[in-house]
Protein backbone atom coordinates (compact mmCIF):
# COMPACT_ATOMS: atom_id res chain seq x y z
CA UNK A 1 0.00 0.00 0.00
CA UNK A 2 1.24 3.27 -0.87
CA UNK A 3 2.07 5.46 2.20
CA UNK A 4 3.10 8.79 0.95
CA UNK A 5 -0.35 9.57 -0.95
CA UNK A 6 -2.68 10.84 1.76
CA UNK A 7 -6.31 9.33 1.09
CA UNK A 8 -9.72 9.84 3.58
CA UNK A 9 -12.32 6.95 3.14
CA UNK A 10 -15.74 8.18 4.70
CA UNK A 11 -16.98 5.31 6.49
CA UNK A 12 -21.25 4.68 7.04
CA UNK A 13 -21.40 4.83 10.92
CA UNK A 14 -23.81 2.07 11.77
CA UNK A 15 -24.82 -1.35 10.38
CA UNK A 16 -21.90 -1.25 7.44
CA UNK A 17 -18.85 -0.27 9.57
CA UNK A 18 -18.57 -3.98 10.49
CA UNK A 19 -18.61 -4.76 7.21
CA UNK A 20 -15.99 -2.47 6.16
CA UNK A 21 -13.92 -3.11 8.97
CA UNK A 22 -13.64 -6.16 8.01
CA UNK A 23 -12.61 -6.08 4.21
CA UNK A 24 -10.17 -3.04 5.55
CA UNK A 25 -8.15 -5.25 7.48
CA UNK A 26 -8.31 -8.32 4.64
CA UNK A 27 -6.38 -5.71 2.58
CA UNK A 28 -3.79 -5.03 5.43
CA UNK A 29 -4.97 -2.02 7.02
CA UNK A 30 -5.01 -1.35 10.36
CA UNK A 31 -8.56 -0.49 11.44
CA UNK A 32 -7.58 -0.88 15.24
CA UNK A 33 -8.41 2.74 15.61
CA UNK A 34 -11.34 2.38 13.73
CA UNK A 35 -13.01 -0.12 15.97
CA UNK A 36 -12.46 1.96 18.97
CA UNK A 37 -15.74 3.22 20.28
CA UNK A 38 -14.64 6.32 21.25
CA UNK A 39 -16.37 9.65 19.41
CA UNK A 40 -13.70 10.43 17.28
CA UNK A 41 -14.53 11.12 13.69
CA UNK A 42 -11.15 11.09 11.64
CA UNK A 43 -9.40 7.82 12.43
CA UNK A 44 -5.99 7.47 11.26
CA UNK A 45 -4.72 4.25 9.47
CA UNK A 46 -1.28 3.81 12.01
CA UNK A 47 1.20 3.73 10.04
CA UNK A 48 -0.11 5.33 6.98
CA UNK A 49 -1.25 8.56 5.71
CA UNK A 50 -4.24 6.88 5.48
CA UNK A 51 -7.50 8.15 7.28
CA UNK A 52 -10.81 6.59 7.96
CA UNK A 53 -14.05 9.51 8.51
CA UNK A 54 -16.71 8.76 9.89
CA UNK A 55 -20.20 9.98 8.83
CA UNK A 56 -23.79 9.52 8.71
CA UNK A 57 -25.14 6.88 5.63
CA UNK A 58 -26.98 9.88 4.24
CA UNK A 59 -23.59 12.00 3.95
CA UNK A 60 -21.11 9.70 2.83
CA UNK A 61 -21.73 11.11 -1.16
CA UNK A 62 -21.88 15.20 -0.35
CA UNK A 63 -18.17 14.33 1.79
CA UNK A 64 -16.83 12.41 -1.24
CA UNK A 65 -18.52 15.00 -4.33
CA UNK A 66 -16.79 17.53 -2.26
CA UNK A 67 -13.43 15.91 -2.14
CA UNK A 68 -13.58 16.38 1.72
CA UNK A 69 -13.38 12.60 1.13
CA UNK A 70 -11.13 10.42 -1.72
CA UNK A 71 -13.41 7.20 -1.23
CA UNK A 72 -16.56 6.31 0.35
CA UNK A 73 -18.23 3.67 1.09
CA UNK A 74 -22.61 4.15 0.71
CA UNK A 75 -25.31 1.56 -0.29
CA UNK A 76 -26.93 1.99 -3.37
CA UNK A 77 -30.00 3.26 -2.06
CA UNK A 78 -28.58 6.74 -0.49
CA UNK A 79 -26.39 6.96 -3.92
CA UNK A 80 -29.76 6.57 -6.13
CA UNK A 81 -31.43 9.12 -3.62
CA UNK A 82 -28.34 11.58 -3.57
CA UNK A 83 -27.55 11.87 -7.32
CA UNK A 84 -24.11 13.41 -6.27
CA UNK A 85 -21.47 13.70 -9.13
CA UNK A 86 -19.03 10.38 -7.75
CA UNK A 87 -17.62 7.54 -9.70
CA UNK A 88 -19.14 4.40 -8.53
CA UNK A 89 -15.97 2.03 -8.69
CA UNK A 90 -17.16 -1.19 -6.68
CA UNK A 91 -20.14 -3.53 -5.97
CA UNK A 92 -18.74 -4.50 -2.58
CA UNK A 93 -21.74 -7.14 -2.17
CA UNK A 94 -22.44 -6.42 1.67
CA UNK A 95 -25.16 -4.77 2.81
CA UNK A 96 -27.98 -6.23 0.44
CA UNK A 97 -31.23 -5.50 0.69
CA UNK A 98 -34.52 -4.60 -1.06
CA UNK A 99 -35.82 -1.00 -1.81
CA UNK A 100 -39.81 -1.96 -1.05
CA UNK A 101 -43.67 -0.66 -1.41
CA UNK A 102 -44.97 -1.86 1.76
CA UNK A 103 -48.61 -1.45 3.53
CA UNK A 104 -50.18 -2.19 6.42
CA UNK A 105 -51.54 -5.96 6.71
CA UNK A 106 -54.54 -4.97 7.61
CA UNK A 107 -55.26 -2.43 4.86
CA UNK A 108 -55.57 -6.01 2.74
CA UNK A 109 -53.95 -4.29 -0.33
CA UNK A 110 -51.67 -6.22 -2.58
CA UNK A 111 -50.96 -4.25 -5.11
CA UNK A 112 -49.58 -0.64 -5.37
CA UNK A 113 -52.32 -0.08 -8.20
CA UNK A 114 -55.19 -0.28 -5.18
CA UNK A 115 -53.66 2.21 -3.35
CA UNK A 116 -56.09 5.15 -3.18
CA UNK A 117 -55.98 8.31 -5.67
CA UNK A 118 -53.18 10.68 -3.28
CA UNK A 119 -52.42 8.20 -0.88
CA UNK A 120 -49.45 9.37 1.10
CA UNK A 121 -45.97 6.82 1.13
CA UNK A 122 -43.79 8.10 3.76
CA UNK A 123 -39.68 7.20 3.43
CA UNK A 124 -36.18 8.27 3.39
CA UNK A 125 -35.89 8.49 -0.07
CA UNK A 126 -38.49 11.20 -1.84
CA UNK A 127 -36.76 11.46 -5.04
CA UNK A 128 -37.00 7.39 -5.60
CA UNK A 129 -40.33 7.22 -4.26
CA UNK A 130 -41.80 10.11 -6.64
CA UNK A 131 -40.33 9.01 -9.32
CA UNK A 132 -41.39 5.31 -9.26
CA UNK A 133 -44.90 6.18 -8.31
CA UNK A 134 -44.95 8.69 -11.33
CA UNK A 135 -43.20 5.89 -13.74
CA UNK A 136 -46.43 3.84 -12.19
CA UNK A 137 -48.94 6.68 -12.98
CA UNK A 138 -49.85 6.34 -9.76
CA UNK A 139 -50.83 9.60 -8.01
CA UNK A 140 -49.17 9.97 -4.25
CA UNK A 141 -48.04 12.37 -1.70
CA UNK A 142 -44.43 11.45 -0.57
CA UNK A 143 -44.04 12.23 3.14
CA UNK A 144 -40.09 12.78 3.91
CA UNK A 145 -39.24 10.90 7.19
CA UNK A 146 -35.49 10.36 8.64
CA UNK A 147 -35.60 6.90 9.83
CA UNK A 148 -38.25 4.64 11.59
CA UNK A 149 -39.71 4.80 8.45
CA UNK A 150 -42.61 1.91 9.37
CA UNK A 151 -44.12 4.37 12.46
CA UNK A 152 -46.00 6.28 9.44
CA UNK A 153 -48.76 3.88 9.01
CA UNK A 154 -49.07 2.76 12.83
CA UNK A 155 -49.39 6.47 13.57
CA UNK A 156 -51.74 7.14 10.34
CA UNK A 157 -48.97 9.58 8.89
CA UNK A 158 -49.42 7.50 5.99
CA UNK A 159 -50.96 4.76 3.90
CA UNK A 160 -47.19 3.06 2.78
CA UNK A 161 -43.98 3.36 2.78
CA UNK A 162 -40.97 3.36 0.86
CA UNK A 163 -38.12 1.69 2.72
CA UNK A 164 -35.54 -0.96 2.32
CA UNK A 165 -35.64 -4.49 4.06
CA UNK A 166 -32.64 -6.55 4.80
CA UNK A 167 -34.03 -9.38 7.12
CA UNK A 168 -38.06 -8.37 7.03
CA UNK A 169 -38.41 -8.45 10.80
CA UNK A 170 -39.02 -4.93 11.03
CA UNK A 171 -41.91 -5.10 8.67
CA UNK A 172 -43.01 -7.94 10.64
CA UNK A 173 -42.91 -6.61 13.85
CA UNK A 174 -44.71 -3.43 12.85
CA UNK A 175 -47.72 -5.01 10.72
CA UNK A 176 -46.35 -3.98 7.73
CA UNK A 177 -45.98 -6.44 4.29
CA UNK A 178 -43.97 -5.53 1.22
CA UNK A 179 -46.28 -5.09 -2.32
CA UNK A 180 -43.45 -4.20 -4.82
CA UNK A 181 -39.98 -4.58 -5.24
CA UNK A 182 -38.37 -1.16 -6.70
CA UNK A 183 -34.77 -2.20 -6.90
CA UNK A 184 -32.17 -4.79 -5.22
CA UNK A 185 -29.09 -3.00 -3.80
CA UNK A 186 -25.96 -3.34 -1.83
CA UNK A 187 -22.69 -1.10 -0.81
CA UNK A 188 -20.81 0.52 -3.40
CA UNK A 189 -17.19 2.02 -3.10
CA UNK A 190 -17.70 5.61 -4.67
CA UNK A 191 -14.82 8.31 -5.08
CA UNK A 192 -14.38 11.77 -6.01
CA UNK A 193 -14.20 12.54 -9.55
CA UNK A 194 -10.82 14.93 -9.46
CA UNK A 195 -9.46 12.34 -6.38
CA UNK A 196 -10.01 9.27 -9.17
CA UNK A 197 -7.81 10.76 -11.95
CA UNK A 198 -5.01 12.07 -9.47
CA UNK A 199 -4.21 9.86 -7.16
CA UNK A 200 -5.44 6.80 -9.85
CA UNK A 201 -2.71 4.36 -8.99
CA UNK A 202 -3.19 4.12 -5.42
CA UNK A 203 -7.37 4.19 -5.66
CA UNK A 204 -6.92 1.31 -8.40
CA UNK A 205 -4.57 -0.37 -6.26
CA UNK A 206 -7.03 -0.40 -3.67
CA UNK A 207 -9.48 -1.56 -6.01
CA UNK A 208 -8.09 -4.32 -7.26
CA UNK A 209 -7.26 -5.73 -3.46
CA UNK A 210 -11.00 -5.51 -2.44
CA UNK A 211 -12.03 -6.91 -5.48
CA UNK A 212 -9.60 -9.82 -4.79
CA UNK A 213 -11.13 -10.13 -1.37
CA UNK A 214 -14.40 -10.43 -2.73
CA UNK A 215 -13.67 -13.15 -5.37
CA UNK A 216 -12.14 -14.89 -2.76
CA UNK A 217 -15.52 -14.77 -0.72
CA UNK A 218 -17.57 -15.62 -3.88
CA UNK A 219 -15.46 -18.79 -4.71
C1 LIG B 1 -33.34 0.19 8.08
C2 LIG B 1 -34.60 0.34 7.28
C3 LIG B 1 -35.59 -0.47 8.07
C4 LIG B 1 -34.73 -1.55 8.66
C5 LIG B 1 -34.91 -2.81 7.86
O1 LIG B 1 -33.36 1.11 9.11
O2 LIG B 1 -34.95 1.69 7.11
O3 LIG B 1 -36.16 0.33 9.09
O4 LIG B 1 -33.38 -1.13 8.60
O5 LIG B 1 -34.10 -3.87 8.33
P1 LIG B 1 -34.67 -5.33 8.53
O6 LIG B 1 -35.45 -5.72 7.30
O7 LIG B 1 -33.44 -6.18 8.70
O8 LIG B 1 -35.52 -5.33 9.76
P2 LIG B 1 -32.10 1.47 9.96
O9 LIG B 1 -31.77 0.37 10.90
O10 LIG B 1 -30.98 1.85 9.06
O11 LIG B 1 -32.59 2.69 10.84
P3 LIG B 1 -33.55 3.91 10.50
O12 LIG B 1 -34.93 3.37 10.33
O13 LIG B 1 -33.47 4.78 11.69
O14 LIG B 1 -33.04 4.57 9.26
Amino acid sequence: MNKATPLTIAVPKGRLQGAVISLCEEVGMDCSELKDPSRRLIVPVPGTTWRFLLAKPADVPTYVEYGAADLGVVGKDILLESRKDVAELLDLGFGKCRLIVAVPESSGIQDIQELDFNSRVATKFPRITTEFFNRQGIQAEVVELNGSVELGPIVGLADAIVDITETGTTLEENGLIPITDIARVSTRLIANQVSYKVKYDVIHSLVEQFRVVLAGKRS
